[in-house]
């Protein structure tokens, strides 16, 4: 028979159907070394108010130790009549400690600030690896850079040739927001780090326990404020899903430029086979799989987010068994991104560039129009007229079928009197990104100044 930890006021046992349903152990089994630790914490504040003797605070503990090593070693776990991971927990203690002593942890607290203590700890350590994950692919991005020094890429806006860039400029526009993806981690980690243990049901105890020492004892900087707020709120668990969505979607960003990249259109990229798949039926093709399951991945995480935000949306204070659907959401999150951010890393680590062909197709596609208008402001044109003469060029080349370097003296001097021959000293890759100059510009020595200062970030943490 299903031993649930309510039964006194039932007549009967639960149905078989609602025992199936409410059932969560096959996913909030994660968090039982948690659940003992915070028991542990809490048998120390029962002591503390003359609720638990030394002795059988020692027992308690010792008993704790066993199930904790019991549940490591897989030789404990849930059956199938367990509620939830909190159930099995004190059947578990009560097969260790005896039903006496066993059955009095539980005074002073309930699942309602349990649960909500719990996800906090678990979130907290995954945070931290998922960080560390995230700062290896930034640390991936930044050796790629470093690598490709003065190599210069076309650079896009619309997906169409813009301005010559380096690609080492581009490489840092995806680490910098994996450093914030991490920085949002290290704030998040402020608000979470509040222990909701105390709360109670809703209302707080009446057993002269500590919230405080809990939360010293479980590595939380102090207690929540708030016993309703602290078995209730749920935005902590969503910030983390947010973030954890945000970093899919960086990563998602930078994989499609991956695919792209690795077309033969493109031809920018070459995948190092150990990081790319083939085709079981046609032997050419070598695929770019990582990228693909970045890309589909976030639509998962990004979904993680959004039911549970669902989830909470209309929910009245304070605990409502609907919040038991906070866990799966973020649970999938730390499961996806733990296995992908790795792979991704290896991806970014093993790509090879091929420069010469970026260096080729930079020019290309009138991407020196703007240092055409922007040499002619610095010569005094106004820039409305600057860019009407360049767009100029652009439509005297596109009728022949030529590019910007190929208009001769005479051809510019048609175009406008202000186009002297020096304005060639502008039609370059080189000459183009040399010019953009000011912080955070693509101009080389900016970019040595900035992959510095990324590195810089990425050692910080
Ligand atoms: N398993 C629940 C959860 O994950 C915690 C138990 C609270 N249950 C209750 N009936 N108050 O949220």
């Amino acid at each position: 028979p299903a031993v649930a930890l309510w039964g006194g006021r039932f007549a009967g046992g639960p149905s078989p159907e609602l025992v199936a349903l409410s059932r969560s152990t096959h996913f909030d089994w994660r968090l039982a070394p948690y659940d003992i630790r915070g028991s542990q914490a809490h048998a120390k504040v029962l002591h503390r108010a003359g609720l638990l003797s030394d002795a059988e605070l020692d027992a308690m503990s010792a008993a704790l130790d066993q199930l904790a090593a019991d549940v490591a070693a897989g030789a404990f776990g849930p059956a199938p009549d367990d509620e939830d991971v909190h159930t099995a927990l004190e059947r578990g203690l009560i097969e260790r400690a005896g039903a006496e002593l066993g059955g009095k942890l539980r005074a002073g607290r309930s699942r309602n600030d349990q649960i909500a203590t719990l996800v906090r700890l678990y979130l907290r350590e995954q945070a931290r690896t998922i960080a560390g994950q995230a700062l290896t692919v930034v640390d991936e991005l930044i050796a790629q850079a470093q690598a490709a020094g003065d190599a210069v890429m076309p650079g896009r806006t619309h997906l169409q040739h813009a301005q010559p860039v380096l690609l080492a400029h581009h490489l840092l526009a995806h680490a910098w927001p994996l450093l914030r993806d991490v920085d949002r981690l290290i704030d998040w980690d402020v608000r979470a780090a509040r222990s909701p243990y105390g709360s109670g049901a809703l209302a707080g105890s009446s057993l002269g326990l500590d919230p405080a020492a809990v939360a010293a004892d479980l590595g939380f900087d102090g207690p929540v404020e708030n016993s309703i707020d602290g078995t209730a709120a749920r935005d902590v668990v969503a910030e983390f899903a947010f973030v954890a969505a945000m970093l899919g979607v960086d990563l998602s960003r930078f994989a499609e430029e991956v695919i792209l990249w690795n077309t033969k259109e493109f031809g920018f990229v070459r995948l190092d086979d150990s990081y790319s798949t083939g085709s079981s039926i046609m032997p050419q093709k070598k695929n770019p799989d990582i990228a693909e399951l970045a890309r589909g991945k976030a639509g998962r995480v990004i979904g993680d987010l959004t039911g549970l935000l669902a989830t909470l949306k209309g929910l009245p204070l304070a605990y409502n068994r609907d919040l038991q659907e906070d866990k799966e959401p973020v649970f999938d999150q730390v499961d996806t991104l733990t296995v992908l951010l790795p792979a991704f890393a290896g991806m970014v680590r093993t790509l090879s560039f091929d420069t010469a062909r970026m260096a080729e197709l930079a020019p290309q596609g009138f991407s020196l129009a703007t240092d055409i208008a922007e040499w002619l402001v610095r010569e005094g044109v106004p820039f409305r007229v600057a860019h009407e003469v360049a767009g100029a060029c652009v439509k005297a080349c596109e009728e022949r079928g030529v590019e910007l370097w190929d208009l001769s003296d005479a051809d510019l001097a048609a175009i406008s009197e202000h186009l002297t021959p020096q304005v060639r000293a502008v039609l370059s890759v080189a000459g183009s990104v040399a010019s953009r100059d000011a912080v955070g510009g693509t101009a080389p020595a900016r970019v040595a100044e900035q992959l510095e200062s990324a590195k810089e970030r990425a050692t910080e943490y």
